[in-house]
């Protein structure tokens, strides 16, 4: 029988995890007893966790960061701008400069940075969207840029082996991409989309930060597109 791999001890660096998912699984990682670095512009250091404050679309300056970070076991990137959902009239340049920069180049140069610091049998997990296989008007930008996502996990998990890369594909999640906590606008927005779900309701980042735990222990997963949707591709 084989046994599932232990993220205990394991240096876990999430890149986004400032904020939302990506905070959710810097502190279950860290509960997992997991040795955590967080980066993001505005990454803060917690307890049991480490930060790194970085621009990830500064990709002159992401080899120095990775050689200063030292070995890691496993690599998650939760990193995207907040951006609207423009329709193909209204869309901008800078929008989709912005979209794509952040959440898809910086993404490939982030992970070209760290290889060399990369355990051999480490895991590399990615995130796209619900909305990469859920078209809808509105959804052009989000739909193309997670697909795009997608494909390159399973692109990169043949490129990369034996080291493992997957994709999580969070519905939507209450994080502050939808506004400040405590706002009026946030909750309406969210309980009127969780209505229409299977399971009445959005999710916790806490439960989609489940998924990239699994990722990063199940060592026979890879190219996976882990749904974590409440049903919402059904
Ligand atoms: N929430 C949802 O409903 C939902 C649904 C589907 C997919 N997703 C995807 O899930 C991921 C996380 O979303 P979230 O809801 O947790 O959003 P979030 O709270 O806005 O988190 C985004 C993270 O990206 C980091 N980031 C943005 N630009 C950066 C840059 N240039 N350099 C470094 N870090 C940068 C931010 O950190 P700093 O501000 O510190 O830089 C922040 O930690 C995103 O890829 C999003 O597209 C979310």
């Amino acid at each position: 029988m084989t046994q599932q791999h232990t993220i205990n001890n394991r240096h876990v660096v999430v890149v986004g995890g400032s904020s939302g998912i990506g905070q959710a699984v810097a502190e279950l990682a860290s509960h997992a007893g997991a040795r955590v670095t967080i980066l993001g512009r505005k990454a803060k250091p917690a307890e049991g966790i480490a930060a790194r404050q970085v621009d990830i679309t500064e990709t002159a300056q992401l080899a120095g960061v990775f050689a200063e970070l030292g070995p890691i076991d496993h690599l998650v990137v939760t990193a995207g701008a907040r951006i609207g959902s423009p329709a193909l009239v209204d869309l901008q340049r800078d929008v989709l400069q912005l979209a794509f920069d952040t959440k898809l180049f910086a993404a490939l140069f982030v992970i070209q940075a760290a290889l060399p610091q990369l355990a051999e049998r480490g895991s590399i997990t990615l995130t796209s969207g619900l909305l990469s296989r859920k078209v809808s008007p509105g959804s052009l930008l989000k739909s193309t840029l997670n697909a795009a996502i997608e494909v390159m996990g399973k692109s990169l998990a043949r490129e990369l082996a034996p080291r493992r890369v997957n994709v999580v594909s969070p519905g939507v999640t209450d994080t502050a991409a939808w506004g400040e906590a405590a706002s009026e606008v946030r909750q309406s927005t969210l309980l009127r989309i969780g209505a229409g779900l299977p399971l009445g309701r959005v999710g916790q980042p806490e439960e989609v930060a489940q998924a990239y735990l699994l990722a990063m222990q199940n060592e026979f997963m890879t190219g996976s597109v882990i749904d974590i949707d409440g049903g919402g591709l059904l």
